[in-house]
């Protein structure tokens, strides 16, 4: 049995009022913050960097846990900036690099848990290799750039392979969930629930963040 952690991801919100967004999402019942990091070149968007996640941690306090999704080239550059910032997982995409083993031990020795992310046309099995020296699997259930999108329910084989080959490994979805989806990624065994317009957009984010965590928990 496991417990399912729900992090909204302030993506879709009103970016000039960014902190005062994250403090309302701790306050409806979120047990982290996922924040979404776009250079504008690994995908077509941007949104931002340190500087903004500094700021973020001064207006939340030290307690919430920032779950970094990096969806930048070179991820390499951002982990001592990122560490430095108060982020306290750095999460990478398997194809913005050529050495993830390295990364792993720089992201370690920064002090910040690991966390390693596959988009849709990625296979599990070419983050399998790495899955025993990291802290999460984030299974982009989307391509990663943009927040409402349409769940894809196929990645979820990716998800049960990862829960039954490693049971101690947290396991993220990202993209496109909410009340309708959730119950895929329950039942494939995702323990940590990305969910970005679903709640944030919502007139009532405390009962959608509820109902998440209620289908979730066994
Ligand atoms: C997409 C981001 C997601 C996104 C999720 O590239 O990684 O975190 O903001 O938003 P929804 O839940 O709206 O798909
Ligand atoms: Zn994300």
């Amino acid at each position: 049995a496991y417990t399912a952690k729900i992090g909204p991801s302030v993506l879709s919100s009103d970016l000039s009022q960014l902190g005062r967004e994250c403090e309302r999402m701790l306050e409806c019942g979120a047990d982290y913050l996922h924040l979404d990091v776009m250079d504008g070149h690994f995908v077509p968007n941007i949104t931002f960097g340190h500087p903004m996640v500094e700021c973020l941690r001064k207006a939340v306090g030290p307690n919430p846990f920032f779950d970094m999704h990096m969806m930048v080239s070179r991820p390499e550059l951002w982990v001592k900036p990122m560490a430095a910032a108060g982020a306290n997982q750095y999460t990478f995409h398997l194809e913005a690099t050529t050495n993830p083993g390295n990364l792993i031990k720089e992201i370690r020795e920064s002090g910040m848990k690991v966390g390693l992310a596959i988009k849709p046309g990625t296979t599990v099995e070419e983050l399998a290799p790495w899955a025993g020296q990291i802290d999460m699997a984030l299974v982009m259930t989307v391509e990663p750039g943009f927040g409402g999108q349409k769940f894809m329910e196929d990645m979820m084989p990716k998800v049960s392979w990862l829960r039954s080959q490693f049971p101690s490994l947290d396991v993220e979805v990202d993209g496109g969930v909410g009340p309708d989806t959730i119950h895929r990624c329950a039942e494939a065994g995702a323990n940590m629930i990305v969910s970005g317009s679903a709640v944030v957009a919502s007139a009532d984010p405390r009962s959608v963040i509820a109902l998440l965590k209620d289908v979730v928990l066994e």
